[in-house]
């Protein structure tokens, strides 16, 4: 609900946004410069709570691709939460050594989920959008929190290794499983940059191996092109094993084939 809220509000907002520009940012300076201005914090928190639209406003949704229904909130949360989220949680990811990709920056990697997930185009490093989030990250991250994120989505040979993997699911847990990580997008069709969600009942007669590939790595079912350049060539995004467990994958593919 909120999310079909969020994108019919997205077509007043982003003219607002051009014709008013940023007309907030004389008002928070002035807010901050007052009596807070003794801690370091109180500063960036202003700037960060700034900042949260570019996270999960109308804002946020408006970086993607016209149409586009997600923001950064969909799949990423703000408070620690890893479970039922496919991108890490942005508590205390401001100031990683490095992020997924190899060493990219946190620009780079701001850059890979709007032009490959939401289909927009890439953000330089002085735009307010930019700054916005990385401020509002900045306010959730603690400056100790370094380790850098190595990202290994799973592929698996063939839909035989699919089957001992994931095979043999709970379809009664599979169902809760499902409402916590797939149930956002597919039960609503959500636009994930310019391509909707297919609806819940066509992924039903998938097999074993092209739900889990899917999942685990965004890509096609096993088809020879098994490596990492494979791994998000659609616009769903993938889940790890710490996004959503073997487990639990099991039991959404058990509950998806009607067990
Ligand atoms: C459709 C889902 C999706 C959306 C929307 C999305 N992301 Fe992501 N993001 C991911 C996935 C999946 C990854 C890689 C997996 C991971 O984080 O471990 C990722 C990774 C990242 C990383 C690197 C994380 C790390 O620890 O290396 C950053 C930073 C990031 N996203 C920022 C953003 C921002 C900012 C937005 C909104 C403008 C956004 N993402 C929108 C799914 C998404
Ligand atoms: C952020 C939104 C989003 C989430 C969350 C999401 N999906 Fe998807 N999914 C999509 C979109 C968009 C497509 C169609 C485009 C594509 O294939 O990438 C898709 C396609 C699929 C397909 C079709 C693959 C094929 O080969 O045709 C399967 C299966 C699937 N999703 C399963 C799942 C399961 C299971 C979950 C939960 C673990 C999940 N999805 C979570 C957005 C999402």
């Amino acid at each position: 609900m909120q999310l079909l809220r969020q994108a019919s509000a997205l077509a007043v907002a982003s003219i607002l946004v051009i014709a008013c520009g940023d007309s907030s940012s004389t008002t928070t300076d002035s807010d901050s410069a007052g009596t807070d201005s003794t801690t370091e914090g109180g500063d960036s928190e202003t700037a960060g709570e700034d900042g949260r639209k570019y996270y999960d406003g109308a804002e946020s949704i408006a970086l993607g691709a016209s149409g586009n229904q997600v923001s950064c909130a969909t799949c990423h949360s703000d408070d620690g939460t890893q479970a039922g989220h496919s991108g890490n949680t942005f508590m205390d990811i401001a100031y990683h050594e490095s992020f997924k990709g190899n060493g990219a920056d946190l620009l780079t990697a701001v850059n890979a989920c709007v032009t490959g997930w939401m289909g927009g185009t890439a953000l330089a490093e002085s735009d307010d959008a930019f700054v916005g989030l990385k401020s509002f990250m900045e306010s959730i991250s603690s400056v100790d929190a370094t380790t850098p994120n190595v990202v290994a989505p799973e592929v698996l040979d063939d839909e035989l290794a699919y089957e001992a993997a994931y095979g043999g699911g709970d379809a009664a847990a599979g169902a809760d499983a499902y409402a916590t990580s797939c149930a956002i997008c597919h039960d609503n069709a959500l636009m994930v940059g310019a391509v909707a969600a297919y609806p819940k009942a066509s992924l039903m007669g998938y097999t074993t191996g092209r739900i889990a590939q899917k999942v685990r790595t965004s890509g096609p079912p096993p088809s020879g092109a098994l490596d990492m350049a494979d791994s998000t060539p659609g616009p769903m995004p993938f889940f790890e094993v710490k996004d959503v467990s073997e487990a639990d994958l099991a039991n959404i593919i058990a509950h998806l084939q009607g067990g």
